[in-house]
């Protein structure tokens, strides 16, 4: 039976959707505060929660990561009848369902409650997140396991995949997984780092070339495009391909053909793509530096994956994993980790995420070696220091990129929150623009077209941002 928990003021509205809700014969629980909708969803967790976004003790948007915890991993809809734009995307970028007007009649309650049973009748006997081969990848928060659905929407898929986040956050790790995890497991994963491909060799490394195509062809070679036929072709760090090769490889990408070095016929090559990148494509491509009907291509599906400091909850099981296999690979016993150990790892902030992480795990190691706990007098001096030093900063929390004063002087270029908000608009105003002429082709009827702006307000953001068309 579907649990519906209604947090709202006192009001005929809630009153009319629990009527509703018992009447479908789902069970109804009521209250009225933040702090009732915790006790609630701790000692009972629903299935769906309806709440409003104006309560006396606080808003539901800061307790959504703590209802999404809850093992039910309730949906949430949240009624804002004064709600802000602003307010409406932080909702849905922290999972919430729906952020909407109330429901005004029984006919509409009626419908948004059945829509919800649905969904999650049709998500659960879709969740199998708990069958996914995980290929060594460890966390459990509800931030990781977000990122592990998404494994399994990709796996199940054969759609282009792309996987953002920052250095360390496991981008190549979930890339294989996602292949393991799909129908092309059989077959080739191929790896190819745009990083390091020689500008000389480059073609003939991804396309291949025929026999004496160059000097030193000595025989016909597949390159790595074919190699990934039928498999998966990972494309890493996507974001240094060279433009000129960025035109070529979106038409490897549409026709899944190409001609080899030398080669008279063209060859096929039936793979999926993966693609993955640190750096913030979209801003690339309002800048001119990244195509942007590529990254159209490439973002059929995008994960985002977090940096560790949005889930520290993950880091005791990530140390058991990592430090578990190097003692396995020295030959010693597991090693046990004292409280302090890793209430010390999980006041810093990881610039440089897991696989800093594993780093400074395998430092430990070493200097515990023969000892059979870790503690914090194990991990590297300068990373103590760090963390010793956030005790004593106002905000409790080991700064990016180490102490010395630093933070003093970032402090000092901090802005005031609304002259911040204004900045990020302001950013993100101009960089829609410039994807929209790039998308438009700089045609301005297109492009009203496609912002549902008049020509009138269009001319007027241009003009404001000093953007020629
Ligand atoms: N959730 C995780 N569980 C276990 N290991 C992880 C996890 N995330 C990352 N790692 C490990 O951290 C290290 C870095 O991961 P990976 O190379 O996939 O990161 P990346 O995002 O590709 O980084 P970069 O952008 O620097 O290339 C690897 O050793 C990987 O196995
Ligand atoms: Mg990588």
């Amino acid at each position: 039976m579907i649990r519906v928990l209604i947090i709202d003021g006192e009001g005929s509205t809630s009153e009319m959707l629990a009527g509703c809700a018992l009447h479908l014969g789902y069970d109804v629980s009521m209250g009225h505060t933040i702090s009732e909708c915790l006790k609630k969803v701790a000692s009972n967790p629903p299935d769906v929660i309806f709440i409003d976004a104006e309560l006396p003790d606080g808003s539901p948007l800061d307790i959504l990561d703590e209802i999404h915890a809850a093992p039910s991993s309730p949906t949430v809809i949240i009624w804002a009848d004064s709600g802000t734009a602003e307010s409406a995307e932080r909702a849905i970028r922290n999972g919430a369902w729906d952020y909407t007007r109330k429901p005004a009649s029984v006919k509409e309650m009626t419908a948004c409650l059945t829509r919800v049973a649905q969904y999650r009748r049709e998500h659960q006997s879709n969740d199998g997140t708990a069958e996914i081969k995980r290929n060594g990848i460890v966390g459990n928060s509800p931030t990781m396991r977000a990122s592990m659905d998404m494994v399994k929407r990709a796996a199940d898929s054969d759609l282009n995949v792309l996987i953002t986040g920052e250095t360390g956050t496991g981008k190549e790790l979930f890339a294989l997984s996602i292949h393991l995890n799909s129908r092309r497991s059989q077959d080739n994963f191929v790896v190819v780092d745009c990083t390091a491909l020689p500008e000389t060799l480059v073609e003939s490394i991804l396309f291949g070339h025929s026999k004496g195509a160059f000097t030193g062809a000595d025989k016909a070679q597949d390159g790595l495009i074919r190699q990934a036929h039928r498999g998966t072709l990972f494309l890493d760090e996507m974001g240094e391909l060279p433009l000129p090769l960025q035109k070529t490889f979106l038409r490897v990408l549409q026709e899944h053909r190409f001609r080899p070095v030398g080669g008279q016929k063209e060859v096929e090559s039936d793979f999926r793509l993966i693609s993955a990148t640190n750096k913030n494509l979209e801003q690339m491509v309002a800048e001119g530096r990244f195509r942007g009907d590529l990254l159209y291509r490439l973002g059929a599906m995008t994960i985002r994956l977090p940096p560790l400091r949005q889930h520290p909850e993950d880091i005791r099981d990530m140390a058991v994993f990592y430090v578990g296999k190097v003692c396995r690979r020295f030959g010693v016993a597991p090693k046990k980790f004292s409280d302090e150990f890793i209430q010390y790892l999980t006041r810093y902030d990881w610039p440089g995420n897991v696989r800093e992480l594993f780093h400074v795990l395998e430092h430990a190691c070493a200097a515990g070696f023969h000892e059979e706990t870790l503690f914090p007098v194990h991990l590297p001096q300068e990373l103590r220091i760090t963390i010793a030093r956030s005790l004593f900063d106002d905000d409790h929390r080991a700064p990016v990129g180490g102490g010395n004063g630093d933070r003093r002087s970032a402090a000092q270029q901090i802005l005031s929150l609304k002259r911040f908000r204004q900045t990020a608009y302001s950013d993100l105003e101009e960089m829609y623009l410039r994807n929209l002429l790039t998308s438009s082709a700089g045609s301005i009827k297109e492009a009203c077209a496609l912002s549902r702006l008049s020509r009138t307000r269009l001319y007027g953001l241009l003009k404001k941002y000093n953007i020629r068309h």
